[in-house]
């Protein structure tokens, strides 16, 4: 079962934006996007922000770990310049702030808990407990549309956001698809597999339908293998073109 939407801009705004940035949900939204996937972490201060990299040097300047600088220096880095001088002082989000603009626009969000080494519980446990007490009346009001979907590659991270909240739905993201899949799927109570379109066959994805899970892929950024993949029963998927790939896709 799958109760959102269908089609997701990749971090944000996909390759035509600064990823994991305020400018990239903008760019996604005038491209018509009401759905996002992004990537959060801990800060040395233990305050999530949306990050994709564990360390300095390819987004932000600088050198070092994300853990190494608490979430207010962080805030003052610049993650647009690297992508091109037009987007030159667009500074890294605070997870909170990432949500309030989707909820301000209406973009449905995959929240994709992204802890640097070492620290899969902790980043797990905060980004889930965040995200319970800012979607407390959602929750209440049960409409899965409003509520998050928490995904991540680190099962330990998802057993965090398993107990401290249960009520946020979960997605188990794997890069292939493993015999153990159903098991970890099980003992994570997810509702979906999130996985690389790249290893994925017809016959695992008859799979993951035929077991009730939703099934969604990243990162699919041709039309033909998006249409290609949709035949075989997958739900959804993140793309990085949405130039190419638009929300009403089909
Ligand atoms: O959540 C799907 C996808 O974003 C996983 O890979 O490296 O782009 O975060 P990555
Ligand atoms: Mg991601």
């Amino acid at each position: 079962m799958w109760n959102y939407p269908n089609f997701l801009a990749h971090r944000g705004g996909g390759k035509l934006a600064p990823e994991n940035t305020i400018a990239g949900l903008r760019c996604g939204l005038a491209h018509g996007f009401r759905a996002v996937e992004f990537d959060v972490m801990l800060a040395r201060d233990g305050v999530p922000v949306v990050m994709h990299d564990p360390y300095l040097g390819r987004t932000i300047a600088g050198s070092g770990n994300v853990f190494d600088y608490d979430a207010a220096e962080l805030v003052t880095m610049d993650a647009g310049n690297w992508f091109s001088a037009q987007y030159k002082g667009e500074t890294v989000p605070l997870f909170t702030q990432f949500v309030q603009f989707c909820k301000d626009h209406g973009i449905w969000m995959n929240i994709e808990i992204k802890p640097a080494p070492g620290f899969e519980e902790e980043t797990g446990k905060a980004v889930a407990s965040l995200t319970r007490a800012l979607f407390g009346l959602e929750i209440a009001q049960d409409d899965p549309r409003q509520i998050p979907l928490l995904s991540s590659f680190s099962s330990v991270a998802l057993a965090a956001a398993l107990k401290a909240a249960p009520d946020l739905p979960r997605a188990l993201l794997l890069d292939r698809m493993g015999e153990e899949w159903q098991t970890q799927a099980r003992e994570l109570e997810a509702v979906a597999i999130h996985t690389n379109h790249k290893h994925l066959n017809e016959a695992l994805a008859h799979q993951v339908k035929e077991a009730g899970y939703g099934l969604f892929c990243y990162t699919v950024n041709d039309p033909a293998r998006a249409r290609e993949i949709l035949a075989w029963g997958v739900d959804a998927f993140c793309t990085d073109r949405i130039d190419l790939i638009g929300p009403d896709f089909a």
